[in-house]
């Protein structure tokens, strides 16, 4: 079996391929642009992705999308973290926290996987805080101003133990459980 994986960042096809070739699974990478509805919510930016993919005639493939989204921001940056991070960055949400006493937040991973003309659609989350400043050098996006445990930040933390309790590590075990439901690996 060979999966497309639909994103332009490489290192999410390292990452599929480090978890499912396991299972006889083979990843490609796939560079193809495709529009993301404005919504709020992120399995419906997956689900209305997928679609536009398959009307091209698409098939088996993966995509997925992640936000941040904090809880006293009612759950911003949410669906549009991408454009915070490049904006405003981890300094502009740590402004708009700024003496907020609630500081709980999730990152969300959804992936959706067309497979054997089957649809899988699977979320991730890991709960932990906004921290009160930038702290580590590892990982990427808003690692530095997330904690899991309320104590070290992700960028803190190994890749490895970041995996085991990150939103993505948590879709990509949800997908495997359900490929394994549907009887796929
Ligand atoms: P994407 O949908 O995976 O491209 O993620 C959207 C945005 O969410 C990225 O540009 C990052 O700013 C943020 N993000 C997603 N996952 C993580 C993570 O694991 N750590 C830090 N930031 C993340």
């Amino acid at each position: 079996m060979r999966l497309k994986v639909i994103t332009s960042n490489p290192g999410k096809v390292r990452e599929y391929e480090r978890e499912l070739s396991q299972f006889g699974i083979e990843m490609e990478h796939l560079r193809h642009p495709y529009d993301e509805v404005q919504t709020s919510d992120l399995e419906e930016v997956v689900n209305k992705g997928m679609d536009a993919i398959i009307s091209e005639g698409i098939r088996d493939f993966i995509v997925d999308d992640s936000g941040l989204f904090v809880d006293a921001l009612k759950g911003f940056p949410g669906v549009w973290s991408a454009y915070a991070q490049k904006t405003i960055g981890n300094p502009g949400i740590l402004k708009l926290m700024d003496g907020v006493e609630d500081r709980g937040a999730e990152f969300r991973c959804c992936i959706g996987c067309d497979i054997a003309g089957k649809r899988i659609v699977v979320t991730g989350v890991c709960r932990g805080v906004i921290t009160d400043s930038e702290r580590g050098t590892d990982g990427f996006g808003f690692d530095p101003i997330c904690s899991p445990d309320g104590e070290r930040t992700f960028a803190e933390i190994p890749m490895d133990e970041k995996n085991a309790v990150s939103h993505r590590g948590n879709a990509v075990r949800l997908l495997i459980e359900a490929l394994k439901d549907e009887g796929l690996i």
